[in-house]
């Protein structure tokens, strides 16, 4: 199957969206890229952080060696991020949870910028960067609170060390985060997926879900990805230039 490829939403898709109930949307790094979050693949942006690659530094192994490298880097990342705004691609899915008896986000960012445009209940799969987690406890805690002096961070109930509460290179997803959103694919009767490159698994498998549970898959995306074959339809274009359109 060819998907449509266009700059504008078919009078199919229009209709689509008018009719449908139960709505899933997957993010990934390119909604926020015109909040400024730089992505992970594409744009000639490989991202290195004081010579070390980004699936070095933000490790599993680098936890191990080095904590406070760590934390310098996420610091680092938080600075970067704390003075950006969510951009009309964010706001138009949080009014989306309005407008269907279901809507489900699930996002690979760990920016907080859905939140930030008014989303619940967001599924995320690789975690956030607002919040730090607790080696022996496991409490949970606002990394806004924590300082960025880059000693390691302790825990406010039982003193242990802190990290990031994200999902590395080499960890597992967060308990239930994608089986809760593979459920939801194979209920959803339409699926948008937008700006990611969906190469990173298991992630790029929830439209997979979606597609064989006979959802009508749309991507939103500049480029072409591994995922545009699969979709019944593709818009090419910017998610913050596209998914505003939907409302008018
Ligand atoms: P990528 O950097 O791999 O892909 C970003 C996608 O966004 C690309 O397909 C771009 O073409 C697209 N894009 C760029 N600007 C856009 C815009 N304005 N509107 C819409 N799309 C745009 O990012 P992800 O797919 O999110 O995992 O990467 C997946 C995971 O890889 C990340 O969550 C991260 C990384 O390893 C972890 O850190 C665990």
């Amino acid at each position: 199957m060819t998907p449509t490829e266009t700059l504008s939403i078919s009078e199919e898709l229009r209709e689509r969206f008018a009719q449908a109930n139960n709505v899933l949307v997957l993010t990934g790094a390119g909604v926020s890229a015109e909040s400024g979050v730089p992505t992970f693949r594409g744009g000639g942006n490989t991202t290195v952080w004081k010579g070390m690659p980004f699936d070095v530094i933000s490790s599993a192994g680098m936890i191990a060696r080095d904590l406070p490298a760590v934390w310098e880097w996420f610091n680092y990342r938080r600075g970067l991020l704390a003075v950006l705004k969510p951009n009309p691609g964010h706001e138009a899915i949080a009014g989306w949870q309005t407008r269907f008896r279901d809507l489900t986000l699930v996002t690979q960012n760990i920016d907080g910028l859905h939140q930030a445009a008014g989303s619940h209940n967001v599924i995320e799969l690789h975690g956030n960067i607002w919040r730090a987690r607790c080696f022996e406890c496991k409490a949970r805690h606002h990394a806004r609170e924590l300082k960025f002096d880059n000693n390691v961070p302790v825990c406010f109930d039982c003193g242990g060390n802190l990290r990031p509460d994200v999902v590395l290179f080499g960890e597992m997803l967060p308990a239930g985060a994608f089986e809760a959103a593979a459920a939801k694919a194979h209920t959803c009767d339409l699926c948008f997926v937008v700006g990611t490159s969906a190469v990173v698994y298991p992630a790029a498998s929830i439209p997979e879900i979606a597609r064989g549970a006979s959802a009508y898959v749309v991507e939103v995306n500049p480029e072409r990805t591994a995922l545009s074959d699969l979709c019944d339809e593709v818009l090419t274009g910017k998610a913050g230039e596209i998914l505003p359109l939907f409302d008018q």
